[in-house]
């Protein structure tokens, strides 16, 4: 009897911090597979305000209800992370026509690199399409209101790593 193969998805990111965006399309592409695996980019070469393991910690502590989602930092390529964890598909979000050109480039060369490895875009929900991670985090800088932008346990981390009360 022919065993079934254990789906294995992969969403990349910074998540520099996760945002309800992020958070969105992590639960819906959960749906799509036996595991999801949120792969935080370790990136020594880019500033980033949380630490890799204090980005890894937030969405970790977002993501705990959902059962077959699993949180790992990468270095290095994604479709050696991709390879390395079994996995064949990429997920990613696009939020407008700007995100396009951009994911679709890299969407490109993963598959150059890798042609068993395919990106499936999520259209992120209207609700979010104006959020990233920079603007979250420029709001919060100016002491402006980020609940309904950041999973709300993530509210306080980012007041706290930019010394706002
Ligand atoms: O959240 P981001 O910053 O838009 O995510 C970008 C990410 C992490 C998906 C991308 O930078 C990436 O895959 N980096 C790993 C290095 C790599 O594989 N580069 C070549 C393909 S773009």
């Amino acid at each position: 009897m022919e065993t079934k193969k254990t789906r294995v998805g992969i969403y990349p990111g910074s998540f520099d911090p996760l945002t309800n965006g992020h958070l969105d399309i992590i639960i819906r592409a959960s749906r799509l597979f036996d595991l999801l695996i949120v792969g935080v980019l370790r990136n020594d070469a880019k500033k980033t305000l949380f630490s890799m393991e204090e980005r890894v910690d937030l969405v970790t502590k977002c993501t705990v209800d959902i059962p077959n989602v699993k949180v790992e930092m990468f270095e290095g390529l994604l479709v050696d992370f991709v390879r390395e964890k079994g996995a064949d598909t990429i997920v990613r979000g696009l939020r407008a026509v700007s995100d396009y050109e951009y994911e679709l480039q890299m969407a490109m060369l993963n598959k150059h690199m890798s042609p068993e490895v395919d990106t499936i875009f999520f259209m992120t929900d209207i609700n979010n399409s104006f959020l990233s991670s920079s603007l979250v985090k420029d709001v919060a800088r100016h002491g402006g209101n980020i609940h309904g932008l950041v999973p709300e346990i993530v509210v306080d981390d980012i007041y706290k790593k930019l010394k706002i009360s």
